[in-house]
């Protein structure tokens, strides 16, 4: 029987880095007989626009009736005076709510052939290789908020940052049992020394910890962990923080390979899981063809390993993602003089011919 993918490309260049995955997964496809076969749904401001709703119903069900998502990414300036909560950012939000998709593993990892494209010196980000766990349908992403009240005689807005005990229990026992295939160390991440919610948090995590023997354990403040990111990156193992902390420290990690268009990461959950770059829609470059195809083919590779179970297929992605680089090829966000230029296509052509 398919495999049934359900592909989102979104908006911006949502659209060319879903193309060249599923490229890329084709050509493993027919390579390993995987049996695969996408069907493509619209979310964000491209679905707002036909449908008046970032999230029609259709695309919710036929996310999780299928095998797993490769989603693109959502967003853009034209969207950003529609009703909040008709936002194009709203279709990966309730895709991530729909679906329970409790947990995002976004890995770092500084291939050789990058060491030098990092803006860091090489001796700092050499041997880099870290994921980052981060709680994803909770925290002050989806707590009560109010975009606008009169309080005092002034305008105000607020969110509210809130976790229950089950909630940080279920993504530090998936951090724990990440560390344990892995190096073995999580660094639990939080704002304990000034906020309730991370300390229970740090509490919760603590109890987790004494199912987890062989695992070891440390805790840093948002602040420090953000700085010892830029300053020696090796330490860590396994990241496990909230929603939001997750959200900025992937950026700033992404920084440690050379690119955020480089950057995948893998959401699951309770059923279907769904496969996603770290960036945007990268509004910037939209439409130019030049966008860095790597994190949504490395996240297609995501998809073979975790919801298909094709490890070969998914290593050799990952291997020719790897030889791409090595060859020289570059789009514009990594290329200096000496290497050879590639636009998205070429890009996707080289690794394809690689796979
Ligand atoms: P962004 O990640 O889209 O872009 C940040 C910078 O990185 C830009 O200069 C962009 O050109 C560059 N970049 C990103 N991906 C790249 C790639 N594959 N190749 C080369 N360069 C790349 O972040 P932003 O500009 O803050 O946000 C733009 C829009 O995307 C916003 O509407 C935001 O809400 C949305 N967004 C969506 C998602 C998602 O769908 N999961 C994630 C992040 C941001
Ligand atoms: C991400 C994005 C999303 C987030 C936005 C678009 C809702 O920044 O996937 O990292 O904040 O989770
Ligand atoms: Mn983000």
């Amino acid at each position: 029987m398919a495999k049934k993918i359900v592909v989102i490309p979104g908006d911006g260049i949502g659209k060319e880095i879903t193309d060249s995955a599923v490229e890329v997964l084709k050509k493993a496809d027919a390579k390993f007989g995987l049996g695969l076969s996408y069907d493509y749904y619209d979310a964000g401001g491209t679905a707002y626009d036909k449908f008046g709703t970032p999230l029609p119903q259709e695309t919710i069900d036929a996310a999780k009736a299928s095998d797993g998502v490769l989603f693109g990414a959502v967003g853009g300036d034209k969207w950003d005076n529609v009703e909040p909560t008709l936002r194009p950012e709203k279709a990966i939000l309730g895709l991530r709510k729909h679906l329970g998709l409790y947990a995002n593993l976004r890995p770092v990892k500084v291939s050789d052939t990058l060491v030098e494209y990092s803006p860091l010196k090489q001796e700092v980000v050499k041997g880099v290789d870290l994921v980052i766990v981060r709680e994803l349908i909770g925290g002050i992403y989806f707590g009560d908020r109010c975009e606008s009240e009169q309080k005092d005689g002034h305008e105000r807005a607020w969110d509210l940052e809130n976790y229950s005990v089950p909630e940080v229990e279920r993504i530090a026992k998936l951090a724990f049992e990440t560390a344990k295939l892995r190096r073995g160390k999580v660094t639990s991440v939080d704002k304990s020394n000034v906020l309730a919610t991370s300390r229970l948090w740090r509490r919760t995590v603590a109890e987790v910890s004494k199912g987890y023997p062989d695992v070891e354990l440390d805790n840093l403040y948002v602040d420090n962990c953000a700085m010892q990111l830029a300053l020696r990156p090796t330490q860590f193992d396994v990241i496990c923080t909230g929603n939001l902390f997750g959200d900025i420290l992937s950026d700033e990690a992404a920084v440690l390979g050379g690119s955020i268009g480089m950057m995948p990461s893998a959401s699951i959950g309770e059923c279907t899981s769904l496969f996603e770059p770290i960036h945007g829609s990268a509004p910037d470059i939209a439409g130019q063809g030049i966008a860095n195809p790597i994190g949504t083919i490395l996240s297609a590779a995501m998809l073979l390993r975790y919801s298909l179970h094709e490890e070969a297929a998914a290593k050799a992605i990952e291997d020719a993602c790897d030889k791409a680089l090595a060859d020289g090829y570059r789009t514009p966000d990594l290329w200096k003089e000496g290497f050879k230029k590639a636009n998205t296509d070429l890009m996707t052509e080289v690794i394809v011919e690689r796979v």
